[in-house]
């Protein structure tokens, strides 16, 4: 696993209710048009045995696990997504779009829930060999905007899967912080976008930095 490809990998990251799966199905369609060939996909999860990983991660009945362990299960997902559908779909020279991937972890193990950067450093290198994106887009709003959003979600009965969603307001406000933190270290790779506008708005910025890094 490394980062020598002919495709390209983009990941998408922010805190709950930020648009990311409207964005990320509107930016496919858009590249599809154009000719390219896409395969859109998610974390955790993603191929059969990493969304096994999933279930018990992120669902309501799945378990209390230690930050510790939930990197450790998230790692142990990653490693088998990589390996089975994105390395072998940027083989192919396809552009891979994924709802979330190690910055996730970073955000909300490291920043939401404490642990220490480094051990989710050091798991990155362990089991993905530092594979990265090579764009990274973080959807940024306000954490209340998003929660509300996220809950009317949850009150809809679209999902189950709220055992983040759950945590307390300083919690997202932490991983919001934990974003920005690493986009400002990694400026060439993410690029933040302001969420709390309308969809076709937002859209059209994520085409723009899109094609832009797919011309080069
Ligand atoms: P989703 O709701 O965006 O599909 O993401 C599932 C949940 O899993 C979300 O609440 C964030 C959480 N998550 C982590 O805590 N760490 C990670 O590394 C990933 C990929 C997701």
């Amino acid at each position: 696993m490394n980062n020598e490809k002919k495709g390209v990998f983009i990941s998408f990251e922010g805190g709950e209710g930020t648009g990311k799966t409207t964005q990320i199905a509107l930016l496919a369609d858009s590249l599809q048009k154009k000719g390219y060939e896409v395969a859109v996909t998610r974390e955790p999860g993603g191929t059969p045995e990493a969304e096994k990983i999933r279930d018990l991660l992120v669902q309501r009945e799945g378990g209390d696990w230690t930050p510790m362990a939930e990197s450790l299960l998230l790692f142990a997902a990653r490693n088998m997504h990589v390996k089975d559908l994105i390395a072998p779909a940027l083989a192919e020279g396809k552009v891979v779009i994924c709802d979330r991937f190690t910055d996730s972890t970073r955000a909300y193990q490291s920043y939401g829930r404490g642990l220490d950067r480094n051990i989710v450093e050091g798991l990155n290198n362990l089991s993905l060999n530092g594979f990265s994106p090579s764009l990274t887009f973080i959807l940024d709003m306000p954490v209340e905007q998003g929660l509300m959003r996220a809950e009317k979600r949850l009150a809809d009965n679209l999902s189950q899967e709220d055992r983040f969603e759950r945590m307390d307001v300083e919690f997202h406000e932490r991983l919001r912080r934990g974003y920005l933190e690493i986009a400002e270290q990694e400026p060439g790779r993410c690029h933040v976008i302001n969420a709390g506008r309308s969809v076709a708005e937002i859209a059209e910025d994520l085409e723009r930095v899109t094609l832009e890094k797919l011309n080069v």
